[in-house]
């Protein structure tokens, strides 16, 4: 039997990720799953693990769920790990939106100052975790939620020189759910192609007779009432229609706030001013849900949790979990080792690419180069990222500043090192590198 470790069990998607293991037990024979928190998280750990190890009951399948707060002891003989950890919880999320607004500059949990700090947080963490697997499952998969998932997942590859780790997010997914009915086909008529960064790619797609249909679903987009699968938590501004003809690509949902720039920044400035920012509106969410999984009769994935952006993540860490272990190669789009797939960068980088998952892992499918207007976007973000992980790892303040100068969401000037330093001092306590 297969042995699960969960680091950050605690989350209010925990539900969601045993949903997924239980539909796919015939092919991932699960014995048990370790879900691991710390002591500010041990009550929702309580919770959820309860109402985890009631659904497995539930399902008929003999899988025990232990709750752990001693992460070393989890990790003993680990098969997979996966990370969905957030290190300063809500709370810090909270600050990474409302100091950046405060100075008039996107404050969001994976793009801009706000992602910067929590990379800057979470990267120390999981090299930590990287160390521990060396020592207690040195044969473990890494399966990697947590954000900014793109830069965390490099850095475990460069700096903790760990290759076997796959990062994943749900966005590719919510669009491949979404998107074949815009144009009245179904998912396993299409055959779709990703590449870029985390919550920066881009992707094309084509028909059962081999027709690119991208042009076609683009055109679809611009039609009333249509869902192309943008996240719950992405403001749903339309892209220039002309801009995504000629791009001939479906940008992400994340694409918004560089293409679209100052009514994103506007409408979160709103936001921030009258409802809250998204994790203070996601903090209500996350209480509604702890309320409910409280309720012992309760034994399945309540409906409300589609209301958090990550939903679909499931999909994601557990099709890759069984692709390894049965060896299945299935299409699924992952943060790897680039090798040549994108060719306007590194060999060595990590990127979010369409990838076949069998027992080695990913094999990333080569995309080929870019236009001048997309690779531009990209080597700049990608370096942008390299600034990011340098400065989360050796605390250089300078490297910091750097990364802030070059991120597109904020602007160079005295301002950005005055949210630089108010960030600092705000997450002091989780950050002992700087
Ligand atoms: P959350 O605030 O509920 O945090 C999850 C748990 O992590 C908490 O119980 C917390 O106590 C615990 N934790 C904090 N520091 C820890 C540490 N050092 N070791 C172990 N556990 C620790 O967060 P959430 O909203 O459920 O999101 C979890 C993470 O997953 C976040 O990083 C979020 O950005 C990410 N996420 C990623 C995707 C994706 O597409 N990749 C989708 C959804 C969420
Ligand atoms: C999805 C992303 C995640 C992100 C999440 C935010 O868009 O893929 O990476 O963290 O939603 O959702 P939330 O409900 O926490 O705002
Ligand atoms: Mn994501």
């Amino acid at each position: 039997g297969v042995k699960i470790v969960t680091i950050g069990g605690g989350s209010s998607y925990t539900p969601e990720l045993m949903e997924g293991f239980i539909n796919r037990y015939d092919e991932l024979p699960i014995r048990e799953i370790w879900l691991v928190d710390i002591e500010d998280g041990k009550e929702k750990l309580e919770i959820v693990g309860t109402m985890a190890q009631r659904m497995w009951d539930a399902s008929g399948h003999d899988v025990k769920v232990h709750l752990t707060l001693d992460r070393r002891e989890a990790l003993k003989d680990a098969d997979f790990v996966t990370t969905q950890f957030r290190v300063g919880l809500l709370n810090a999320r909270i600050k990474d939106e409302r100091i950046p607004f405060s100075y008039g500059m996107l404050g969001q949990e994976t793009n801009g100052a706000g992602g910067i700090f929590k990379a800057f947080r979470t990267i120390p963490v999981i090299l930590n975790i990287v160390e521990d697997m060396k020592e207690l499952c040195p044969n473990a998969w890494l399966i990697n939620f947590t954000n900014p998932s793109g830069m965390v997942t490099e850095a475990v590859m460069k700096y903790g020189q760990w290759d076997k780790v796959i990062g994943l997010c749900n966005v590719p997914v919510g669009a491949m759910l979404k998107e074949p009915a815009t144009i009245g086909k179904e998912l396993d008529d299409l055959t779709y192609k990703f590449a870029g960064l985390n919550h920066f790619h881009w992707h094309r797609v084509w028909d059962e007779n081999g027709d690119e249909v991208t042009q076609d679903i683009i055109e679809a987009m611009y039609k009333d009432d249509v869902d192309a699968g943008i996240p719950a938590n992405i403001h749903d501004m339309p892209f220039f229609k002309e801009q995504l003809v000629e791009m001939g690509m479906i940008p992400c949902g994340y694409h918004r706030y560089y293409y679209r720039q100052e009514e994103m920044l506007a409408h979160g400035i709103e936001e921030y001013n009258t409802i809250g920012t998204r994790g203070q509106q996601v903090k209500k969410t996350e209480e509604e849900l702890f309320e409910l999984y409280k309720d012992p009769n309760l034994n399945y994935k309540p409906e409300q949790l589609t209301k958090r952006g990550g939903a679909h993540y499931s999909d994601a860490a557990c099709e890759t979990i069984a692709s390894i272990y049965a060896n299945k190669n299935s299409h699924i789009v992952v943060t790897t080792k680039n090798n040549g797939a994108v060719p306007d960068l590194p060999a060595d980088c990590a990127v979010e690419v369409s990838a076949m998952i069998g027992k080695t892992g990913a094999k990333a499918i080569a995309f080929g180069p870019l236009k001048p207007a997309e690779k531009g976007w990209l080597q700049v973000m990608k370096n942008m990222e390299h600034c990011v992980q340098e400065a989360a790892v050796t605390g250089d303040y300078g490297k910091a500043l750097q990364a802030f100068i070059l991120n597109p969401q904020i602007p160079s000037g005295q301002s950005a090192k005055n949210v630089l330093d108010e960030l600092l001092i705000a997450h002091k306590k989780y950050l002992p590198q700087f």
